[in-house]
């Protein structure tokens, strides 16, 4: 679990090990971090295909504000991305 600011917006981001998905365990840190993290609104990015994560972020309240290209390093490609924000 991550948080950093990047063009002035903070953002977070996170990497469960792949033995440990589908535990809940990306959502249950996500929200213990929003309760750390006072900066409103808050942003997050995930690929367009990657449905677990977008359910972690809207599960934590994030709402789809926008879609994005962007080089995702694990992948070694540019893809598309959804751009989410928490405001409260
Ligand atoms: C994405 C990732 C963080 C999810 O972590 P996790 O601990 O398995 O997530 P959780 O178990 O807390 O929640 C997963 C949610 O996605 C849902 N889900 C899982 N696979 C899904 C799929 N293929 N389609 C739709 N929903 C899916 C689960 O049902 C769960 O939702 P629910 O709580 O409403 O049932 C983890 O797979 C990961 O680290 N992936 C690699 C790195 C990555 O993609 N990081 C995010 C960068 S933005």
């Amino acid at each position: 679990m991550a948080s950093f600011e990047q063009g002035g917006e903070r953002e977070v981001t996170y990497w469960i090990a792949r033995a440990h998905w589908g535990c809940g365990i990306a959502t249950r840190a996500l929200r213990l971090a929003l309760a750390e993290l006072p900066t409103r609104p808050l942003h997050a990015r995930a690929a367009a295909d990657n449905a677990a994560s977008i359910r972690v972020l809207t599960n934590c309240g994030f709402v789809v504000c926008d879609t994005d290209r962007g080089f995702a390093s694990a992948r070694g490609a540019e893809i598309d991305e959804v751009l989410l924000r928490l405001d409260a």
